[in-house]
C-alpha cells in the first residue's frame, strides 16, 4: 500500500511538471452554482459564497439546515416480504433498510463478503454493502468502490479520517457518515474491506443519454439524496438546462428495494459528451491535461496510479472534481490531481464527467 502511494504519486507529480498546462482563458464565474446537483440538492448552498473558487469559503452553514425538509415517505408496510423477479429471496422493507444486515439479493453476483462489509460492526461501523450495495456498485449519492484498487481504497480511508477528505457542500451529511465509519474501522476491517471491492470489476451501471427534457425529479432522503423522478400527480417532464440529472432507471427497484442488478440513468445536455471529450481526451486548448495520462487507456484505471473513472456515475466524480478544486478533497492523490481541475469551469466539469460516465467500463 505505501509503495502505491509512495513511488507511484511520485511520478505522477514528475509527470505533472511536464504536462504544462498553459494559462487559464479568461471566463466568467459569475454563473457559478457550486452544481447543487453533483451533492444531492435542487438548489445552490448559499447563491452568495458558490462562486468561491480554490481556496474560497465553502457556502454558509445556515444552509445546512434546508436539508432537513427533504425527508423521505416512509414506505407503507415494512413487513411485508418483497421479491425481485430474478432472485429467489424475498426481503421486507424493514430487513432492506437493515444496516447492519441488509438484503443480499444475488449472493451468487459477488464473492463471499467480508464480516464488514455484511454486517458492519457495532456500534460505530454500519455494513459497508448498505450503502454501497453487495456489490461495490453503490449509488450516485454515495460512491461505488467496485473495481478501485486496495491501495486506493485504503488510502481513502485513511484521507476521511484524518480529515484529508471532506465534502464541500456542508449539507451532505452521508459524507459526514462516511468519516464517521472511516473513524471507527479497525485494521483488519479496514483491510478485509478494501480487498474485497478490490476484487470485483467496475461494469456498466449508469447509462448517459443526452436530452433537451428530463422526468421531474426530487431529491430524497435529505443531507445528499437520491433524486427520484416525481410519481402522481406531480410527475411530468421539464427543461434539463446545464445540470445532470441521475436517476434510478426504475426507481422502485432502487428505493426502495435496493436491487444492486438496477443502475441508473443519466440525462445530460445535448453536446456534453463531444466537449468532454475535447477537454478528456486533448486537455481543451491547455485548460487541463489528457487524463489518460494517468487513469490509463480508456480511463480504465492503473493499479499503479490512479483509479478508474470509465462508467461511474457523473454526479459522483463532479463533486469529487469540485472538491478537489476547493481543497476540502486534499490527500496526497488529491494534491497531484488539483493542478489538473483547477482551471476547469463548472461548464466543463459537467462535460467532462459526462463523457467520463459515457465510457464503457
Ligand atoms: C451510510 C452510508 C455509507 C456506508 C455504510 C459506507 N459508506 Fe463509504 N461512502 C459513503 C459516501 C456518502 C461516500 C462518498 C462521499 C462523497 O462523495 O463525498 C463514500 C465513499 C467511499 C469511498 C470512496 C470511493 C472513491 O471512489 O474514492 C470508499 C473507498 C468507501 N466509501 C468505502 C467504504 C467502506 C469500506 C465501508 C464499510 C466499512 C463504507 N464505505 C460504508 C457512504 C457510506
Ligand atoms: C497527473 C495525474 C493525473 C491526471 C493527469 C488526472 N488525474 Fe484524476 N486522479 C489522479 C489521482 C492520483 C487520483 C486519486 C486522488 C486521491 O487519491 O484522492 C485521481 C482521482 C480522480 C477523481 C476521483 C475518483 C474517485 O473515485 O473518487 C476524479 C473524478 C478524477 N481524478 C478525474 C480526472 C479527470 C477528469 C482528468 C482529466 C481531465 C484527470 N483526473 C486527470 C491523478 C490524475
Amino acid at each position: 500500500m505505501k509503495n502505491f502511494i509512495g513511488s507511484s504519486l511520485f511520478a505522477l507529480v514528475a509527470l505533472l511538471f511536464t504536462l504544462a498546462i498553459k494559462a487559464p482563458a479568461q471566463q466568467s464565474k459569475s454563473s457559478e452554482t457550486g452544481l447543487p446537483w453533483a451533492y444531492g440538492f435542487g438548489a445552490p448552498a448559499a447563491p452568495a459564497a458558490a462562486p468561491g473558487r480554490a481556496g474560497g469559503a465553502a457556502p454558509g452553514a445556515a444552509a445546512a439546515g434546508a436539508a432537513a425538509a427533504d425527508a423521505a415517505e416512509p414506505p407503507e408496510d415494512r413487513d411485508k416480504p418483497r421479491s425481485l423477479p430474478s432472485s429467489t429471496a424475498q426481503f421486507s422493507i424493514k430487513q432492506i433498510s437493515d444496516n447492519s444486515g441488509p438484503a443480499d439479493w444475488f449472493p451468487s453476483d459477488h464473492p463471499q463478503m467480508p464480516d464488514v462489509v455484511a454486517h458492519g460492526r457495532k456500534p460505530d461501523v454500519p455494513a459497508c454493502g448498505f450503502c454501497h450495495y453487495p456489490n461495490g456498485k453503490g449509488r450516485p449519492n454515495n460512491a461505488g468502490p467496485a473495481g478501485l484498487p486496495t491501495g486506493y481504497i485504503l488510502q481513502q480511508l485513511e484521507d476521511f479520517k484524518d480529515g484529508a477528505r471532506k465534502s464541500w457542500d456542508p449539507r451532505k451529511r452521508n459524507t459526514a457518515q462516511m468519516i464517521a465509519i472511516a473513524k471507527g474501522l479497525n485494521d483488519e476491517d479496514k483491510h478485509a474491506a478494501a480487498e474485497y471491492f478490490a476484487s470485483m470489476k467496475w461494469t456498466p451501471w449508469v447509462k448517459v443519454v443526452e436530452a433537451e427534457t428530463v422526468p421531474k425529479a426530487k431529491f430524497v432522503g435529505g443531507g445528499g439524496g437520491l433524486n427520484m423522478p416525481l410519481d402522481g400527480p406531480e410527475a411530468g417532464t421539464e427543461p434539463l438546462g446545464q445540470r445532470i440529472v441521475e436517476v434510478p432507471a426504475s426507481p422502485e427497484d432502487t428505493e426502495p428495494l435496493r436491487n444492486p442488478r438496477s443502475g441508473f440513468i443519466a440525462y445530460v445536455p445535448v453536446g456534453s459528451i463531444k466537449k468532454g471529450e475535447e477537454l478528456a481526451t486533448k486537455g481543451g486548448g491547455g485548460k487541463t491535461v489528457a487524463c489518460a495520462a494517468c487513469h490509463g487507456v480508456g480511463l480504465q484505471g492503473s493499479n499503479s496510479s490512479a483509479p478508474s473513472l470509465a462508467g461511474r456515475s457523473p454526479s459522483y466524480l463532479a463533486r469529487q472534481i469540485l472538491d478537489i478544486q476547493h481543497y476540502t478533497r486534499n490527500g496526497p492523490g488529491g494534491e497531484v490531481m488539483r493542478p489538473v481541475v483547477a482551471k476547469l469551469s463548472e461548464e466543463d466539469i459537467l462535460a467532462i464527467t459526462a463523457y467520463v460516465a459515457s465510457l464503457t467500463p
